[in-house]
C-alpha cells in the first residue's frame, strides 16, 4: 500500500489531536505524528516550565525546522505521517508536502468548526488545565486561512471537529 501523508488543516480546538488519537491505520502500518503541541510540551517538560513559556522560548521558525526534521526521518522510513498542526497557510503546508516524494498519498483532513463552538472548547481546554488561546490570536490564524487548492492534494476530506 502507498504510504501517506496525511494532513490535518484547522484552527486550535478543531479536533485535529483527538482526531489522531481515533486514528487506526492497517495495524502493520506503522506512523508518525509530527505535532508542534508535542514539540513544546516536551520542551517545557524538559525545561520544567509551563507551555506558555516554552513556547515563548522557542521561535516559531525552529519549531517547524524540528518538524519538517522529523518529517524526514519518517519519510526515510516509508512511514505514514500525520501533521498535527494547524496548517493553514498553503506556504507553511508547501514547505511540508515537498518532503513527501512519490509514492506517498498527500491527504488533507479540514476540520470546520463553529466559532463559538471554538471558543467554548478553548476555554474548556483552558480550564482544565491546557494551554490557552486567545480570541485574538484565533482570529489572527483564521485570517490566514487558505481552503486547500487544486492539485494541493490528492484528496480531501472534511471531518466534524
Ligand atoms: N468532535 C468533537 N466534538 C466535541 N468536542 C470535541 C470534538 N473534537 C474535539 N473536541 C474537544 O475540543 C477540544 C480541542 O480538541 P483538540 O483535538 O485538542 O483540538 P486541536 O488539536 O485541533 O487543537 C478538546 O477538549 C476536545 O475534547
Ligand atoms: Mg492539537
Amino acid at each position: 500500500m502507498r504510504p501517506r501523508a496525511i494532513f490535518l488543516i484547522g484552527l486550535p480546538g478543531s479536533g485535529k489531536t483527538t482526531w489522531v488519537e481515533r486514528y487506526r491505520p492497517a495495524p502493520d502500518q506503522p506512523f508518525a505524528v509530527i505535532s508542534t503541541d508535542r514539540l513544546i510540551e516536551c520542551e517545557a517538560a524538559q525545561l520544567g516550565v509551563a507551555y506558555d513559556q516554552a513556547y515563548r522560548r522557542l521561535a516559531s521558525k525552529k519549531l517547524a525546522a524540528e518538524a519538517r526534521r522529523l518529517t524526514r526521518a519518517a519519510v526515510e522510513r516509508g512511514w505514514d505521517v500525520v501533521i498535527d498542526r494547524t496548517n493553514l497557510s498553503a506556504a507553511t503546508r508547501a514547505s511540508f508536502l515537498r518532503l513527501f516524494p512519490p509514492p506517498y498519498v498527500r491527504a488533507a483532513v479540514v476540520f470546520a468548526v463553529p466559532w463559538a463552538e471554538l471558543e467554548r472548547r478553548l476555554a474548556a481546554r483552558a480550564e482544565a488545565g491546557g494551554h490557552r488561546v486567545g480570541v485574538r490570536a484565533l482570529a489572527v490564524m483564521a485570517a490566514i486561512y487558505d481552503p486547500p487548492g487544486e492539485g494541493e492534494f490528492d484528496l480531501v476530506t472534511y471531518a466534524q471537529g
